[in-house]
């Protein structure tokens, strides 16, 4: 057992995890490449917001050199628990780099990074035979969770796992009705990360259904931001949405005046766009929609979402086409509706909201179960829902209610539109989806992420699709071969028939 933990990386993460950390009884040292981030240090544990004791302070130990730092925690030869809090990629190899000179038997690196399960995967390998546990830690939920507890997802070496497990249990955030941890042991290799990349799909789905949603009320109904915070705050209080992480948020970004000055609306001088950092090019959302797309999982409520807001990103260029167009052809329209009206728009709204989160779910489940059987992880989904139920950004209680005990039944389910309890919401609230994306597309909404919400449900629920007639186009220019009508469902495999399209 460790008594010591060593933190790589004090940035708000990192920082956050120590004071977790030392208030769980370890002793933490904690080492940044850039000094500056450890010259904070200090001032944040003595912010009023940190709520760290003071006599724990004494406990977190700083760095800013390698050596005293892995002395600090017994040396090269005594077992190490690390922890790391740094960028993906490149920064974290480079760490590794680093202080390999001082791992050996026994140590243990849990890699809390949103990082590609490829390079994880790679640093089990190249670690492993020597003795050094590489484990893929995805966090989630921000610096705020990682001071109280975050959703943990960690994979690897099983015995590394066994002798973390019961701190990480510890440091999970805890589900506030059974108090069960939100971590699970979900497998080898680095579908803990896997799984993370995943968990940030779909919050960027739900990041873009909340922000639709936001821009029906604020700009179509003409509602307050106060009235739209009040909105947001009542539908996290009960039923489909309640406790809905980003929801929740929502009605507080809403109510968020300036503690200074006349009053005024802080998320009113927020710029429209949402970069995805450059320095950070293969993020979660961009590796999301290329797994989706690699693996053949239909995910258009994930990529839609990412699709708009990397196009919102670039500002700059959409007032160029503002000013080729000669118009704004995006503006969304004021409505006039009667009282009656909007509140029953509202509710609709509400169970749309929810409908499309399933949508997101759905799409970023599939993608869990197709690279668990493709990778032979054996992911249990239920426990992904467990994991996901406190301290992650994708926090759905609703959701998670309704999920995870029927996947604790149907563990092999690879697709949760196939399982009855699911179909039933779906029958439930998908009119109300409908009517929602039908008003906002006459009212000239930005509803790219309902919008393919809906499509992706009627085409996963579709009989009798169009693309009848694509097969038989690329039949006509590229012999594609196809499947006949009386020859059944089939396998997902290209048809065996081909027709001479082509007059001679
Ligand atoms: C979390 C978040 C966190 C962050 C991602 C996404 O669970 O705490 O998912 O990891 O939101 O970094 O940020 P980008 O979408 O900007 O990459």
């Amino acid at each position: 057992t460790f008594s010591k933990i060593g933190v790589i990386g004090a940035g708000s993460m990192g920082s956050n995890m120590a004071m977790l950390f030392v208030e769980n009884g370890f002793e933490v040292s904690i080492f940044d490449v850039k000094p500056a981030n450890i010259d904070n240090l200090q001032s944040l544990f003595d912010s009023p917001e940190s709520g760290l004791a003071k006599e724990l302070h004494a406990r977190v130990r700083s760095f800013k050199e390698y050596a005293p730092f892995i002395q600090s925690l017994g040396g090269k030869d005594t077992p190490k628990l690390l922890v790391f809090s740094i960028p993906h990629g490149g920064a974290a190899d480079k760490v590794i780099a680093d202080i390999r000179g001082w791992l050996g038997e026994g140590d243990i690196i849990l890699d809390g990074g949103n990082e590609w399960y490829e390079n994880a995967e790679r640093r089990q390998r190249e670690l492993q035979p020597h003795g050094i546990a590489y484990l893929s830690m995805g966090v989630s939920g921000g610096y705020q969770s990682a001071r109280r507890g975050p959703s943990i997802s960690p994979s690897g070496d099983r015995r590394a796992l066994d002798k973390v497990m019961p701190l990480l249990e510890r440091f999970a955030a805890k589900d506030a009705k059974t108090g069960q941890p939100c971590v699970a042991n979900l497998g080898p290799a680095g579908c803990g990360h896997y799984v993370k990349m995943v968990h940030n799909g779909i919050e960027q789905g739900i990041l873009g259904i909340v922000n639709e949603a936001w821009e029906l009320l604020y700009k179509c109904l003409h509602y307050s931001l106060d009235d739209i915070s009040g909105i947001f705050a009542k539908w996290n209080e009960d039923g489909e949405l309640r406790r809905n992480f980003l929801v929740e948020i929502g009605a507080e970004i809403c109510g968020r005046h300036h503690p200074n000055g006349p009053p005024s609306h802080v998320v009113n001088e927020v710029q429209d766009k949402v970069v995805q950092d450059a320095d950070d090019s293969e993020g979660t959302g961009i590796w999301s929609v290329m797994e989706a797309a690699k693996r053949h999982v239909s995910a258009p409520t994930i990529a839609s979402a990412h699709f708009f807001r990397i196009a919102s990103s670039d500002r700059a260029q959409r007032l160029q086409v503002v000013e080729n167009l000669g118009e704004d052809i995006g503006a969304a329209r004021k409505q006039h509706l009667d009282e009656a009206a909007r509140t029953g728009f509202v509710e609709n709204l509400r169970l749309a909201v929810y409908c499309a989160c399933l949508a997101s779910f759905a799409q970023g489940l599939n993608l869990i179960a197709r690279a668990s059987n493709d990778e032979g992880w054996g992911v249990d989904l239920a426990s992904c829902l467990r994991i996901w139920r406190e301290g992650c950004i994708i926090r759905s209680e609703y959701i998670a209610d309704l999920l995870q005990p029927v996947l604790e039944q149907e563990r092999g389910v690879t697709n949760i539109l196939t399982l009855k309890p699911v179909g039933e919401e779906i029958r439930r609230t998908l009119p109300h989806l409908r009517k929602v994306v039908g008003l906002a597309y006459e009212w000239n909404a930005h509803i790219p992420t309902l919008s393919a919400s809906v499509e992706y449900f009627k085409y996963c629920a579709g009989k009798h699709l169009p693309s009848q007639f694509m097969e038989a186009e690329l039949d006509y220019f590229g012999a594609h071969n196809y499947d006949l009508k009386s020859e059944g469902a089939g396998e997902v495999k290209k048809g065996k028939h081909h027709f001479e399209w082509k007059p001679a």
